[in-house]
């Protein structure tokens, strides 16, 4: 009698690559105008990302730069490997229309964090040029909008 032998296919699943990706003046956190900011420095940002990624499974790697073109340069990057973005574009979300249309070849989510909330401050930072191309906007929330941004990203990894 013949046997059948059926196998189950082991697969591993490799943990989802996001980058969390800071602009100009955030790795001033904690000394940077604390009381609108807080009192959290720059390593307790990327500690809480890197702890919310373990827990959800991702492979969340932190960077900062005061550079618009090395931000351009890394939105390009997570563009072509289609990795999920994390992105506090800081005070570029105002007027870097490079970074907007950086943001825009994103074929992976991409959501745009905010410590405070800049729609409660001065009027300049009412506008945003990259909320229209991200897949949505968590802002006010402190280090917390980070990992409700995680959270996001883990939910749909894939989708936009
Ligand atoms: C910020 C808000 C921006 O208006 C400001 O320029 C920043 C930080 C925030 O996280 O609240 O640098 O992006």
């Amino acid at each position: 009698m013949p046997v059948t032998v059926v196998s189950a296919a082991t697969t591993t699943l490799s943990a989802v690559r996001v980058l969390v990706l800071n602009g100009p003046n955030l790795r001033r956190l904690g000394s940077r105008e604390p009381e609108v900011y807080g009192r959290e420095d720059y390593p307790a940002l990327v500690t809480a990302c890197e702890q919310v990624g373990k827990e959800l499974g991702l492979d969340v790697e932190v960077r900062q730069t005061d550079d618009e073109a090395e931000l351009v340069a890394w939105l390009h990057e997570a563009a072509g490997a289609r990795l999920p973005v994390v992105l506090n574009p800081a005070a570029f979300t105002h007027y870097s229309y490079a970074l907007r249309d950086a943001c825009a070849q994103r074929t992976a989510p991409l959501v745009e964090v905010h410590l405070t909330n800049p729609a409660t401050r001065e009027s300049f930072r009412h506008t945003s040029v990259v909320a229209g191309v991200a897949t949505g906007t968590v802002a006010g929330f402190g280090l917390r909008s980070y990992e409700l941004a995680l959270r996001a990203v883990a939910a749909q990894p894939s989708g936009t």
